[in-house]
C-alpha cells in the first residue's frame, strides 16, 4: 500500500489499520444510499411501508436509509441462527426473533446489507410472504453475485462487489469492523489469521 493511502487510511482511526484497501468509500456509500432513499420516499408515498431487516449487519445501512426517507414509514428486526452447516447449505435458518409488527396487508421492503448465495434472503422472503402483505419487494445495498445460487429479485440495488471477502458498513470479520464507514479489503495477514481481527 502507497505511503498516501496509509496516511489516508490513518484519518479512520485504529480500526482502519488492518484495512490493505478501500472497495467503496464512505462518500460512494452515502451517495447511493442518499439516491436509494429518495426513490423509496417516492415509491412509497401513501404506502407507509414496514422496513424490515435482518441483524446485524443490516443496522447501519438502515439507520442511514431511514434518515433519509422522508414518508411515515415503520422498521422491525428478524434475528437468525444457523442451524447446521447442511442446513445452512440448504438455506434453512432458524428465527430467533421474529417481526414485533404485524404485516398482513402491510406494504413491506426486506432491507438486506449483503446478498451472496440468497439462500438466507429467499427462505426469509417466503416465510414473509405467507403472512400476505400487500407487497414484499427487496432492497440490498452490497450484492456478490458469483455464488448466487437462488435468482431473487432485487428492486433496489446498490454496488455488486467483487468475490473478495470484505469489511465495513455491517459487514465483519469474527463481529469485528462492521463500524468501519467504508468498504475495505483486510491486510494480508489479517486474513490469514496471522494478527487477531481489530486487535483491541
Ligand atoms: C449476511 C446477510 C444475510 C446473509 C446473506 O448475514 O445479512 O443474512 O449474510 O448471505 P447469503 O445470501 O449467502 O444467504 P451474516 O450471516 O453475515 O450475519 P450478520 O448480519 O450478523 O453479520
Amino acid at each position: 500500500m502507497s505511503a498516501t493511502k496509509d496516511v489516508f487510511l490513518q484519518n479512520y482511526g485504529p480500526l482502519a489499520k488492518d484495512i490493505g484497501e478501500i472497495v467503496i468509500s464512505e462518500e460512494e456509500i452515502r451517495q447511493r444510499v442518499g439516491e436509494i432513499g429518495t426513490a423509496i420516499s417516492s415509491d412509497y408515498a401513501g404506502k407507509c411501508p414496514i422496513l424490515v431487516g435482518v441483524l446485524k449487519g443490516v443496522l447501519f445501512l438502515m439507520a442511514d436509509l431511514l434518515r433519509i426517507i422522508n414518508i411515515p414509514s415503520e422498521v422491525d428486526f428478524l434475528a437468525v441462527s444457523s442451524y447446521s452447516a447442511e442446513a445452512r447449505n440448504k438455506g434453512m435458518v432458524r428465527l430467533v426473533k421474529d417481526l414485533e409488527i404485524p404485516i398482513y396487508g402491510r406494504h413491506v421492503l426486506f432491507v438486506e446489507d449483503v446478498i451472496d448465495t440468497g439462500l438466507t434472503l429467499n427462505y426469509l422472503l417466503k416465510s414473509l410472504h405467507e403472512r400476505q402483505p400487500a407487497s414484499l419487494e427487496v432492497c440490498v445495498l452490497f450484492n456478490k453475485p458469483t455464488h448466487r445460487l437462488v435468482d431473487i429479485p432485487l428492486r433496489y440495488k446498490g454496488f455488486d462487489l467483487p468475490d473478495r471477502f470484505v469489511v465495513g458498513y455491517g459487514l465483519d470479520l469474527r463481529e469485528r469492523y462492521r463500524n468501519l464507514p467504508f468498504i475495505g479489503l483486510l491486510k494480508a495477514e489479517v486474513l490469514r489469521g496471522i494478527k487477531h481481527p481489530g486487535e483491541c
